[in-house]
């Protein structure tokens, strides 16, 4: 199901208050991320430089804003991801983590300007991501194997 417009606007406005006021939110990602998933810090020993984590974290944001508005590729690429990073030994479960993580640093960002309706449109649109993520093609490839 597409995001309400409502939700759509909600969310767009949360992302656009936290880049004025967060500035670049990919150190705090990653920071409240591996905290919570220790072991995934070291999946990433090819980055010496940051390059790749402030590279993916652009990558999620645009598909975070292609999946609430038109649509037309982040529900595959979701899916999509969740294989390849399967060869990276990222766990499927790790993309709700690291979504709600996002969502996290996004709201801590925003305050004190983080409201009800983008607390309201995050929580749908990480149920609908949480879909795509358990109803990707993983699950296809590991039954053909
Ligand atoms: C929709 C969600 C995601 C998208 C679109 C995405 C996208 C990407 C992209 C484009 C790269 C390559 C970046 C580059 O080489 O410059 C990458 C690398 C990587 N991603 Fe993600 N990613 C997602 C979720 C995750 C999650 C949840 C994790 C778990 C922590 C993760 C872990 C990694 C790791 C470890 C690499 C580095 C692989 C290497 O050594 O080259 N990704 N991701």
């Amino acid at each position: 199901m597409r995001t309400d417009p409502a939700d759509t606007a909600a969310i767009e406005r949360s992302l656009e208050i936290a880049s004025e006021r967060g500035g670049d939110l990919t150190a705090r990602v990653y920071e409240v991320l591996f905290g919570r998933q220790p072991e995934m810090e070291a999946l990433f020993w090819r980055d010496t430089n940051g390059a790749i984590k402030g590279e993916m974290l652009m990558r999620v944001f645009e598909a975070i804003l292609d999946f609430i508005g038109e649509r037309r590729y982040a529900d595959h690429l979701i899916q999509g991801e969740v294989v390849t990073h399967a060869g990276y030994d990222v766990p499927p479960e790790v993309f709700a983590t690291f979504f709600g993580v996002v969502a996290e640093v996004v709201e801590k960002a925003c305050e004190p300007d983080w409201s009800q309706a983008m607390a309201t449109a995050w929580r749908r649109m990480l149920a609908d991501l949480d879909h795509y993520v358990t109803h990707g093609k993983l699950r296809a490839v590991s039954a053909g194997s």
